[in-house]
């Protein structure tokens, strides 16, 4: 496989002209980024009151469709908050993927909350409906207070999040039609799916709330920053008020209602996200144009590039290659890491770490199928 790995680094390179190293995701500040951070800076509203941080909410209304944005710290911060906000409760249940980013894991366990491993489909890489509906028929009862319950555990089955993984779009209206059917509440974690689609609505907007990141490593980034949208406007209203300590607002009073979180996102990272996400048809055009190449050559070389679903417009976030086997994965990323081209497979199974290996799971065939033989292809944004 060596030459053939050669050729592959090679062509990496030709994509990234100059770079004696090539990075996984690197960010791209093109556009009016210092000029809008410097606004902030000269304005002295740097913090988590400033018009960028409106403007933000607004551009993300504008981008995903959904009625309403919260501007957050971070992602992770953004799916705790979208937990509690559905009512999660300690030792409620709470189903999701194995393959996923440790976040979703860990916004659960912040509520005390358990997370139930569900399968993923190999063709989306996001939680399978019909693994989803398999585990539920087969475990899970509706009580008489209308919730659904995990028959062995006891425990009440009280949300769902599915990860639209590396930006391409899982089967989200079949598993939105599933927790209707069983009244469970429906939160994706769209950290990874900005700018990305399915049947032409964005990602983020199929359930009660949708989550996403703007980490530094993100198709468009705010240095670190999330944003939580709803439909729901009474959820919008307690998600800003619980995001910003549960004050209630005076001119210079501190009343507080309830117990509430310092979740705002800054004004000079709502500077960065704004200038950022003009750019972001721009940015997802150019990262599919790059995914064809890649498509074209893996092709040529008989090689499994992952591509997105005919109803999808996936933003590639990041590139997916399947390899045959666990070996050669381990090859590859030997191979590419070791050559100037960063590669790296998918995060450990959540089921396989320490914190959350007794949790309840369904079979995780799929999910295990992956884990040993997807690795990730240098993605950023190309330009000259
Ligand atoms: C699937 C997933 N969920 C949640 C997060 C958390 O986002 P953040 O890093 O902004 O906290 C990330 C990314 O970092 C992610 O990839």
């Amino acid at each position: 496989m060596e030459s053939v790995f050669e050729e592959i680094a090679g062509f990496i390179k030709e994509q990234y002209p100059g770079k004696k190293f090539i990075p996984l995701h690197a960010p791209v500040f093109n556009g009016n980024e210092r000029k809008y951070v410097m606004d902030t800076l000269d304005s002295t509203f740097v913090s988590s009151v400033g018009a960028y941080v409106d403007r933000f909410e607004q551009m993300m209304c504008d981008i995903t469709g959904a009625r309403y944005a919260i501007a957050i710290v971070n992602g992770t911060n953004a799916l705790h908050l979208a937990l509690l906000l559905a009512g999660v409760e300690r030792n409620d249940e709470v189903i999701s993927q194995s393959l996923t980013f440790i976040a979703t894991c860990n916004a659960i366990s912040y509520i005390g909350a358990k997370p139930v491993f569900v399968d993923i489909d190999k063709d989306t890489l996001g939680l399978s409906p019909a693994a989803l509906e398999q585990f539920l028929n087969e475990n899970a009862t509706i009580g008489s207070d209308g919730f659904a319950y995990n028959n062995k555990t006891k425990r009440r089955i009280k949300a769902c999040v599915p990860m639209h993984t590396f930006g391409f779009p899982c089967r989200i209206d079949e598993i939105a039609a599933i927790c209707t059917k069983w009244n469970i509440d429906l939160i994706e974690d769209a950290a990874e799916s900005i700018g990305s689609y399915y049947k032409g609505k964005h990602t983020g907007i199929f359930g009660k709330i949708g989550t996403f990141s703007f980490n530094g490593n993100k198709v468009v980034t705010s240095g670190g920053g999330g944003a939580l949208v709803t439909n729901d406007e009474k959820l919008a209203k307690h998600a800003k008020h619980l995001s910003t300590q549960a004050k209630i607002a005076h001119p210079w009073a501190f009343m507080h209602d309830e117990v509430g979180y310092n979740y705002r996102m800054p004004n000079l990272n709502a500077a960065l996200a704004c200038a950022q996400l003009e750019q972001l048809p721009a940015f997802v055009d150019n990262k599919r144009a790059l995914a064809q190449l890649y498509k074209s050559k893996f092709e040529a070389l008989n090689m499994n590039f992952h591509t997105e679903l005919p109803d999808t417009r996936a933003n590639y976030w990041l590139n997916v290659l399947m390899l045959d086997s666990k070996e050669q994965q381990q090859q590859f990323l030997a191979y590419m890491n070791s050559n100037g081209v960063m590669s790296r497979p998918v995060w450990e199974l959540m089921h396989r770490l320490p914190m959350f290996e007794n949790e309840e799971r369904a079979c995780l065939t799929n999910s295990e199928w992956v884990a040993d033989r997807l690795v990730n292809i240098p993605s950023s944004v190309r330009y000259e």
